[in-house]
């Protein structure tokens, strides 16, 4: 994903320093070119050869140091992307003031790309209105803010302040590169289980843990689409930047799906949708007794195909987990359902499926044609499965 993008990693002297040795690590593995420029203050929580090793390449430290003196306009020119990890409320300041002390600051000044700036501080200084006020300037200036989290902080407070992992500053870095192919279309996606219930403590339900939906809402998000993600339960965070509308059973996954349908340009139908319920739901608690029971189901509607008969101008993706003849299958669902793509995958490989962070899918097209993926990170797979839908969209047949 981020192969050959050329990042700039600032590091500001704050105690969360040290986590970008870690953060120029995940931009390695993911080989990205990484130069990294330390402020004076930097230097006293890290060394410049720990960033040097990591990097693979130069480390800055200031506008009169080292070989080349005045380096921050060939730095600037030759960027895709900054990211100031931590950024101190020294820093903050002097970028929403547009001061020039000091290699970081002068390179910000020179700079045309995307700038993430991730603030870590004392919770009382981040919370001061100074702070706040210089933070709303940078963003209106289009700087990507990550908000600190909220925990312990160094200094033994608790409160927002605590710079967040390096894989969630990785995610919106790679949101920040990625083209914005998708401004304009409205993605509906779907996620997760649902849950259908017997009583008021007991439900039905599957092994679906969201992953490649959330995935999907991501990916879609980060082209510059508009996203509402109807998610069943599950144990991911709610992703930001996109509309978020939680569910619980088939039927309330189907009134919000066919509430957002009109507005929606595309529909990825990811959500792993109970095929039955229990025909009955005790309204108490079912209590123990007879040695054995049973349980009466009834079908629940199949949401993707309702949405194939009623669609106009929406284009339909639907998934298809299967266990076994996994193109003919996919084929059969993609007639049945009157779907424009199905992305299929056999349960049964290792990597691929339900809980796993991994994906191995066929992407199967109505001229029957398909794709076959290799195993990769579900993000990659949405990117992927979005290379597609926007070639269907355009009218062609994409890849
Ligand atoms: N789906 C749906 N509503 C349902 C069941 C499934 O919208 N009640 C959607 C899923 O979100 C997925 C696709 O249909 O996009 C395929 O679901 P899958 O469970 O693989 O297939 P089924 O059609 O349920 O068929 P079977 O279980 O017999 O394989």
């Amino acid at each position: 994903m981020l192969e050959g993008r050329k990042v700039i990693l600032g590091v500001t002297g704050g105690i969360a320093a040290y986590k970008a040795a870690e953060l120029v690590s995940r931009l390695r593995a993911e080989r990205a070119a990484v130069k990294v420029v330390l402020t004076r203050a930097a230097q006293e929580f890290i060394q410049p050869l720990t960033m040097r090793v990591l990097a693979e390449n130069e480390v800055y430290t200031g506008l009169f140091e080292g070989s080349e003196p005045l380096p921050h306009v060939r730095l600037a020119a030759e960027a895709d992307l900054v990211v100031i990890y931590p950024a101190t409320a020294n820093l903050v300041g002097q970028a929403a003031w547009g001061l020039a002390s000091d290699l970081l600051t002068t390179l910000l000044l020179t700079f045309q790309g995307p700038v993430v700036i991730c603030p870590a501080m004392n919770a009382q200084m981040y919370n001061s209105t100074a702070v706040q006020e210089n933070l709303r300037r940078l963003k209106e200036r289009g700087y990507i803010v990550v908000p600190p989290e909220t925990g312990r902080l160094a200094c033994g407070e608790v409160g927002p302040g605590r710079l967040p992992a390096p894989e969630i500053v990785l995610e919106v870095i790679r949101g920040a590169l990625v083209p914005k192919d998708l401004t304009g279309l409205t993605f509906l996606v779907t996620a997760g289980p649902t849950r259908e219930p017997l009583d008021p403590v007991r439900y039905i339900t599957n092994r679906s843990s969201g992953k490649m939906g959330y995935a999907v809402a991501r990916a879609a998000r980060d082209r510059g689409a508009r996203v509402v993600l109807i998610s069943g339960p599950t144990a991911l965070p709610e992703p930001h930047g996109v509309a978020f509308i939680r569910v619980d059973t088939a039927l309330a996954m189907r009134e919000e799906v066919r509430k957002n349908f009109d507005a929606a340009d595309v529909v990825v139908m990811c959500a792993a949708v109970s095929d039955y319920r229990p025909k009955e739901v005790h309204p108490e608690k079912m209590k123990k007794g007879a040695a054995e029971m049973a349980v009466t189901f009834v079908q629940n509607p199949d949401i993707l195909a309702e949405l194939g008969t009623l669609k106009r101008h929406q284009l339909l993706v639907g998934f298809a987990a299967e266990s076994g003849s996994v193109l003919e299958r996919a084929r059969e669902k993609l007639r049945a359902k009157q779907v424009d793509l199905i992305v299929a995958n056999d349960v049964r490989q290792e990597g691929a499926g339900f809980e796993a962070d991994t994906n191995i899918v066929w992407l199967v097209f109505r001229d029957g044609r398909f794709l076959e993926l290799p195993r990769m990170d579900k993000y990659l797979v949405a990117q992927r499965l979005l290379d597609a839908v926007l070639g269907l969209w355009k009218g062609g047949y994409g890849e």
